[in-house]
């Protein structure tokens, strides 16, 4: 059809992780245990959910198209000014407002082969030249990406920590590499596992640089427990800010996802328990898949990835999880064919897991 471009075409479309829905119509077990989409296995944060029973009458009105109080929360929690705040649909909604608001026709973007696929699926329906580059020992390749920089590229993407690797890049990576980069060009660094990175001393937290190309992401998909509601938040410098809030659709983000970001914000008890409990559940899962001779990256994030001797090995191992009610994800789809992505689940989740992968094996 001439009606639709041709890059637009080519593009493959993306396959998310299974739903339970879907998973429960594919097979016979019944209680799914979803260790796929590295959701928050704790639920949605309690105060976001009663933020939300609060709203549930003013639901035939607009949200704040400003999102004002929700960015003020953002600003004074993160030491900013209100400008420099942008939020959307999900980072992934804002990623989508940054391609719109500052790609020329012949502007370039440079990414990593292998990385998040949202932002694939994004810049390869910009419809603009893409520079993927390999990573190198499952890590984000900077040195060669920088190679790749020239006087077309507008926008470098790096999620910090990596999905599906785990992987993140330290300060000393990120500052020899930001020195090759030229300040007509925007970093965008997404920190969507920040909350789980954050203690480990050489994570280089982009608010700490704060440079005017850097546009930093955020979500509270995660950490939050709110995937579903779809809520992101980033934070640039304010003439960035300004130009994307011209860009991104004005009632984005919806008003039950600004409420229940602003008392999100106040949950710590919520927050901290997620973090604990994450790093208890990594702890555990690593120290099993040790014995069990699975090998893993080690991960800085709400997941694991696990790698197998070939593609039908791993086929075989998220075939069998899922005949016994544990979906996991295989890598395929980002291009890493012998690798099955596992999300910490809660305790209880994380033992079943063990438990039937131990009879598999
Ligand atoms: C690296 C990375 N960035 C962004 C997202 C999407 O976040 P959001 O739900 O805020 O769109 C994900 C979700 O898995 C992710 O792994």
């Amino acid at each position: 059809m001439p009606l639709v471009p041709s890059y637009i075409k080519k593009l493959e479309k993306y396959k998310p992780g299974k739903s339970i829905q879907e998973a429960e119509l594919e097979s016979k077990a019944s209680n799914y245990i979803k260790l796929s989409s590295n959701e928050n296995p704790f639920g949605p944060s309690p105060m976001a959910i009663e933020a939300i029973k609060n709203i549930y009458s003013s639901l035939n009105r607009y949200p704040d198209a400003n999102g004002f109080a929700l960015r003020s929360k953002l600003a004074k929690k993160f030491n900013v000014k209100t400008d420099n705040v942008v939020i959307g649909s999900g980072s992934e909604g804002i990623m989508s407002s940054i391609m719109r608001t500052f790609l020329l026709s012949d502007d370039e973007i440079i990414g990593s082969e292998g990385s998040f696929i949202g932002f694939r699926v994004l810049a390869n329906a910009s419809g603009r030249k893409v520079h993927w580059v390999p990573m190198k020992e499952k890590k984000y390749n900077l040195e060669k990406m920088a190679e790749k920089i020239t006087d077309h590229t507008k926008i470098i993407y790096i999620a910090n920590p990596d999905n599906p690797m785990g992987t993140y890049i330290t300060k000393s990576d990120f500052d020899i590499f930001y020195d090759y980069v030229p300040k007509r060009a925007l970093i965008i660094l997404d920190e969507a596992y920040y909350e789980y990175a954050q203690d480990q001393v050489d994570y280089p937290d982009s608010m700490f640089y704060r440079y005017d190309n850097v546009i930093t992401l955020r979500t509270f998909s995660k950490a939050y427990g709110l995937g579903g509601l779809r809520l992101g938040y980033g934070f640039a410098h304010d003439y960035l800010v300004e130009n994307l809030n011209k860009v991104k659709p004005p009632f984005e983000p919806s008003l039950p996802a600004q409420s229940a970001g602003i008392a999100a914000l106040d949950d710590n008890q919520f927050l901290e328990k997620t973090i604990e409990e994450n790093k208890t559940g990594m702890k555990y899962l690593s120290k099993e898949f040790e014995s069990l001779s699975i090998e893993f990256i080690t991960s800085y994030t709400n997941f694991i990835t696990t790698v197998w001797e070939n593609s039908n090995v791993a086929e075989n191992i998220v075939d069998k999880l899922l005949e016994r009610g544990i979906i996991v994800r295989k890598l395929s789809s980002f291009g890493w064919e012998n690798c099955i992505r596992i999300t910490i689940g809660t305790s209880k989740e994380n033992a079943i897991l063990i438990k039937v992968l131990k009879s598999i094996i």
